[in-house]
Parts: structure tokens; sequence; C-alpha cells
């Protein structure tokens, strides 16, 4: 592998950031087309009921009101999800949760639509309703939809669990909580479009797949992909709630009845509704080591709520399974996850889907047994976690860029100073102090199921690089990284390559941002599209030079020989050359890791062709009279391959321990009683505290320059951390999230630190 990059590792400018910092109109809320339509959308105020009628009559009359769609206007199928297909885009028939879209408005002003919407009078027969797992999974449970209530299991089976926890030393069985979580992207779900000269529905849109939502809208309308351009805008986070079709398929109907401009968006209120949550998910884990410390054995049973609709609720039941060992070498594992519909507001994809929940149970456990073997928990989990040559619990051996131990490594100090003085530095006498680790692993991509990318690049004659990517850039920076691996290959500055970036029309599919894949996959896909044109610009050096390909370099837009001497000549001299012999100056890219499909009995395969993997370590205060909670530092070790970008890579850490301190916190959605942010609360920058990025490379032999990915990573060790601390702090544990101030101060007043006893003595 090279070792001197040209711009690989290096902070370069961020693509785009000087139109964003200068707040020019790349947000879809701030596009107009002119003449355009406002939408808006009724939705359900019951859980689960018969749709008797729905009569938009008096809402016609309203001044201003163009139209009023229902189901009955969704020419092509009536159905969306990216998994299963089982979500309407107008109800038809039932409603199943409180939001669920019945009715669209189209109007000349958002003040008629939303007059509008009061005026449509909803017949209802109420249907029983199932607000939590345990109610739908009962035997005789009303069905939410036809095929019953369970959606999906995951079953992982190796070793013999029973036999191995007869011979550990030390076994502990807890159930852990983690509650619905609202995604709270700065930017609220957004679309715009209109219908072009040709009658192509152009459609933007916030979103983290354009080309699903283009394969989506086309299902919906019964058109044909060359009638709906999908082009992405300016995307202010997503985080997984992005991936499903939000507004898109709305557009996309008044687009294809009305021929006229029209625009969608949602209220904070309104994504806090409409929109997919974190799944609540109920772990009950039961892991065993024996005396030497050793882990021998891990029983897990996960129970999400998926509530009406299935979305990514299949893939965060999956991933929850196999990342439930956590990164440690366990050799006999049961797991069964499954996945239920209720009445609940849909959950989908949401940062980590299903590992930072399963992170919580796992790093719970590890200190837990650790305290019971009167073991360091640091050097517990140093001595079981994986390595080159370890098997996981789906039977896969992992052969290269195994950084874990890496990451405790270099928290290794941290870790040894914080032992020694953090908690006895404390002098107020109603606070108390705790340290805590939390480790994690990641698999890179969709779980055991094909999710390839595509890139293409070109080069005209004037010897300009022009990458056409099809990678939704939101927020997260994979525009600039994507621009740096192709530049990295033809020796040319990032800012030289022309992007076409997230529009159908022009880009080929680089599949979902999500999973922490792009980095990866498109990366890959970029890398090969690059190599294949500095092949022909090599080629034709070669001629030009009279010296062989291995002895030529490309920089600055020029080849030439390595030694320094023989001169150099101009990408553009090459590219003509090439050109007049037929030669093509236009290449694809393609990659798809290389996995193995989950067996569907014991759940053995290989799901990820590389793991990230990551350690944190908290250092906290708690108030023991009011039951805040202090984060003081956060020190995080992540092993990201090899950061493309440094700063980028530091960011997203930064993020992801601030998204995990939410979580571990005070982030708790409640059906029914969340409305606004002025309900669920998030860290402000007073929550969040020096937070320490540390960047562990151990390359990954097939990540483009070796680099594997970390927007998910980012997030998952920090809530475990912190609960750790607070076991640390109290000698009490919180298994159920948030650890809001109220769950603080019962632990602390069962561990005796209630403040006022410790009054008598001060
Ligand atoms: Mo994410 S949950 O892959 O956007």
């Amino acid at each position: 592998m090279k070792t001197a990059y040209y711009n690989i590792g290096q902070s370069v400018p961020r693509i785009g950031i000087a139109e964003r910092l200068r707040g020019e109109p790349v947000f879809s809320a701030d596009l107009e087309f002119g003449d355009m339509l406002v939408l808006k959308v009724l939705r359900s105020s019951r859980a689960h009921a018969k749709l008797v009628g729905v009569d938009c009559r008096p809402a016609l009359k309203v001044p201003g009101v163009v139209r009023i769609f229902t189901a009955y206007d969704v020419p092509g199928k009536n159905l969306m999800g990216i998994i299963n297909k089982d979500q309407p885009l107008l109800a038809t028939g039932k409603v199943r949760w409180v939001g669920e879209p019945i009715a669209l408005v189209a109007a000349e002003s958002r003040a008629a639509a939303e007059s509008a919407l009061e005026k449509i009078n909803v017949r209802y027969e109420d249907l029983p309703a199932l607000f939590s797992p345990a109610a739908a999974l009962q035997p005789g449970a009303p069905k939410i939809h036809d095929k019953g209530n369970l959606l999906f299991t995951r079953k992982i089976k190796k070793g013999d669990v029973e036999q191995a926890f007869q011979r550990c030393a030390v076994v502990v069985e807890k159930t852990y909580h983690t509650p619905w979580i609202e995604h709270s992207y700065l930017e609220p779900d957004a679309g715009a479009g209109y219908v072009d000269e040709d009658g192509t529905l152009v459609i933007f849109a916030s979103t983290q797949n354009p080309h699903y939502d283009h394969k989506e809208v086309c299902s919906l309308l019964g058109l044909e992909g060359h009638q709906v351009r999908i082009v992405q805008a300016a995307t202010g986070g997503g985080f997984g709630s992005k991936l499903d079709l939000n507004m898109q398929g709305f557009i996309g109907l008044a687009l294809h009845h009305l021929k006229r401009p029209a625009k969608m968006g949602y209220s904070r209120e309104e994504a806090f509704v409409a929109t997919a949550k974190r799944h609540p998910l109920e772990m009950t884990i039961k892991t065993g080591a024996d005396d030497n410390g050793k882990l021998l054995a891990m029983q897990a049973e996960i129970i999400g709520d998926t509530g009406a609709y299935g979305s990514y609720g299949i893939a965060v039941a999956s991933r929850a399974a196999v990342h439930a060992t956590g990164p440690y070498e366990i050799e006999n594992v049961q797991v069964e996850s499954r996945c239920v519909y209720t009445n609940n507001p849909f959950c989908g994809a949401m940062r980590g889907f299903g590992t930072p929940q399963i992170a919580i149970a796992h790093e719970c456990q590890m200190d837990l047994l650790a305290e019971k073997l009167g073991m360091d928990p640091f050097e517990f989990r140093w001595m079981n976690a994986v390595r080159v040559g370890s098997e996981t619990a789906t039977g896969q051996q992992l052969t290269a860029s195994v950084g874990i131990h890496d990451c405790l490594e270099a928290l290794r100090p941290y870790y040894e100073q914080a032992r020694a003085s953090w908690c006895a530095g404390e002098s107020d006498p109603f606070k108390k102090r705790g340290v805590g680790l939390g480790c994690m692993w990641y698999g890179i991509g969709n779980t055991g199921v094909q999710n390839p990318s595509t890139a293409k690049i070109k080069m005209d004659l004037g010897g300009t690089v022009t990458l056409y990517t099809g990678c939704a850039d939101i927020g997260q920076g994979s525009t600039t990284i994507l621009a740096q691996i192709a530049a990295e290959v033809l020796g040319i500055r990032p800012e030289e390559i022309r992007l076409f970036v997230a529009d159908t029309h022009c880009t080929t599919n680089a599949g979902a941002t999500s999973a922490s894949r792009q980095t990866y996959i498109s990366g890959n896909a970029v890398k090969q599209a690059a190599e294949k044109l500095a092949e022909v610009l090599l080629t034709e050096a070669v001629n030009k030079l009279r010296r062989p390909k291995a002895a030529l370099v490309m920089e600055d837009g020029f080849i030439k020989d390595g030694s320094g001497k023989k001169g150099r000549i101009a990408f553009s001299r090459l590219a003509q050359s090439a050109n007049q012999k037929g030669i093509p100056l236009k290449w694809k890219g393609y990659f798809d890791p290389q996995t193995v499909p989950l067996d569907p009995e014991t759940g053995q395969g290989a799901p990820y062709a590389t793991y990230a993997f990551a350690g944190q370590l908290a250092l906290i205060r708690v108030d023991t009279l009011t039951g805040e909670v202090s984060v003081e530092k956060i020190i995080a070790a992540h092993d990201v391959g090899k950061a493309i970008h440094p700063e980028n890579v530091k960011g997203q850490i930064c993020g992801g321990v601030a998204m995990g301190i939410g979580f571990a916190l005070m982030e708790e959605f409640v059906p029914g009683q969340t409305v606004s942010m002025k309900d669920y609360h998030i860290p402000t920058c007073a929550d969040v505290p020096r937070i320490e990025p540390i960047i562990v490379e151990s390359p990954e032999p097939t990540g483009p320059f070796g680099a594997k990915g970390v927007g998910e990573p980012a997030l998952i060790p920090t809530a475990p951390a912190i609960l750790n601390a607070l076991a640390d702090a109290l000698g009490q544990r919180i298994y159920n999230l948030p650890a809001s101030l109220e769950r603080v101060l019962a632990a602390s007043i069962k561990g005796g630190h209630f403040g006022p006893r410790e009054v008598k003595h001060v």
C-alpha cells in the first residue's frame, strides 16, 4: 500500500462550503420555481381504525384550494418501503398509527392548505389498538397487517450455550430498555418540484437516497424511469430518517396530476409526528465467563417495536443480533431478535441501526462481569477483545483491520490517569465522580445483502476531470471524500474536479447514504473508475515518454517519469491522443462488498466485508441532590482504517459523542406526548464537554486507501461509557434509558449517596 499520498489524509477545504457560508438557497425549503403550490397532509388522529369515509367537499370550498388527493388518486402501486413494502402513501381501508397520511391538499398558499385540513371530515371506525410488542404478540391479538404482527426474527446459533454456561464461574443476566428517539436533524424534511418541458417530474428533496426515491416515486405513480428525476437538495442532516420516502411521493403525486410547481416542508412538529423513530428495544442478555475472565457464553433475547410499518425494522433487528456479543470473542452464542408491528409511530433507521441499543447491553454486561470477577473492566475487555483470526458469532473469521486493541491502547493512559486521580479529586460533598468505558464494533454496509455502488468519471479534451456520483452528502462530507479519492488516483487536487452529485438524471446509483458505507463502498467505486481513466492516460504516456508504466507518476495534471528526467506531458495532450484512437475517456466504477448472507436458522455467514472498532472513556460528575449528570470529558478512540480527511473524521466523532450524550441522559420520545423540541431535550453546547477524538488507523486491505467508516460508530460507545461511569460514581446501575434526573436521583438514593444524609458528616 502506497504511504506517501498526494491529498489522502489531508483536511482539504470542504467542497461546497463557500455556497453554504454565503447562505445561498441550496436547501429544499428555499427553492422557488414560481407559481408554486403548497402541499399539506391530513393525518390520522386514530391509532388503529377503519377508514369509513373521507369527505373533502367542505375543504374544497376553501378559497385557494386547488385539489385534494386521497388513495384513489395514486395511479401506481400505493405501497412504499425499501426492505418490505407495507406502507401506503395515503391510507386506504384503514389507518395504523396516529399520524398516518390520509389526504393531500394542494393550495395556492399555506394558510389555505392549513384551513382545508380542518375541513376534511374523516369517519373512522376504531379497531382495538396495540401499543407494545407484548400485546401485539399475544395469541389472538388483532392483526395490524394481514400477514400478522411479527415482522421478522433473526436467530444466531453458535456452539452450545447451555453447556457453556455450566462451565462459567460467573454469569450475569439483565434486561435493558431503550426508548424511542427522534433524529432531530437541523433541517426538517422538505422538498420542491416542477414539471420539465418534456414532461419529466423533477423533484428536489432533502434525502439520503435519491436513487431509491426515484424508484419508489416511479412505482407509486406508475411511471417509467425517464419520467421522474430526483435531485438531492442540500440536506441538513438525516441520521437515517431521510432514508424513508417522506415528502417525495406527495410532491410527485401533485406534479403528476396538476403539472404546476409544488413544495412541501414539514414543521418541526410535523417531523416529530410523521417520520420514523429509533426503535425502542428490550434486551435480555445473559453473559458468562470462566474464573480467568475468559468469556464463554452469551445468550440474548431482543424485541423491537417497529410500530405501524417496517421501514428499516428488519435491518435493525438483524444488526442488533449480529452485534450482540460486542467486539469480543465468545464461542457459544444464541440470539433471538424479533421485530414486531404495533400501532405506535413507525420506527426505522437511525444512526447505528440497533447497534447503539445493543451496545448498552453488551457494555454494561462487561462491567458487571468484571466486577463479579474482581477484574479491572479495562483489562477484562482487553483480554476478550477480538483480534485478527478471531471468529465472530456468525462464524466469520476476521482477517484484517481489527483495531479494537489499538483503540484500547490509545485509551490506556487516559484510563489509568482517570482511575488514579479523577474520582478522588472531588471536593464537593454532594457530588460523586465516575469513570466508564464503552467499546463497539460496527459492520460497514448492509447486513448480509448486496449493496453495491457505482460511479462515473470522464476527462474532456482539455484535461478536466468530471466525477458523477449518486452518493448523497447529508452533511457528513462524502462529496469531499470522494473527490479526494478520485483526485488522489489522478494526481490532481479535489477542487479541480467538476462534480455531479446525487441527481438521478446524470448520476448512477451509489446506494443509500447509510450504514457508514459511503467512504468504503462508493469510495471504492470512485477509485476504480478513476483508476481506469488513469490507466488510459498512463498507456498514452508510455508511448510518448518511452518509459514503463511503473516508472510514471501523475502529478498536478501531468504525467512524468518518477526520476524527474524526460520531461512531462499534460493530461490534455494525453486525452487528445487517446481520443484520436477512439479510446474512451469516460469510465465507470463498481464495488460491492464481499459478504455471505446469514443462514435463516443459525445466523451463520459473513454479513460485512469489514468492521469499524472503537472505545470511549467517559469522565463524569453526578450531583446527588438533583440527579444532574455532568459529562466532563469524553476520550474517543476510533479505528477508521484510514482517515481520508482527518478533520472530517474528528467532526463525525464529536457529533456522534454529542448524540450519544443525548441518548444516555435526556432523549426520550413518548408517542402522543412528545410534540416538539419543547418536550424533547437534546444536548446543547452546555451539555457537551471537551471531546478528545483519537484516530486509530488499522488499514482495511479492501478499503479505498485502507479506509472503513465512522459515521455511526462515532455515537455507539458514548452512552454505554456514561452508564458505566454512572454505576462507578453511584455504586448503582441504571438499566433503562435515558438516565434522566429522576432515575439518577433514585439510583443515588439507593446507593446511599443522597446529599442530605451526607450533610450530617460534613
Ligand atoms: Mo443510517 S441509520 O444508516 O442513516
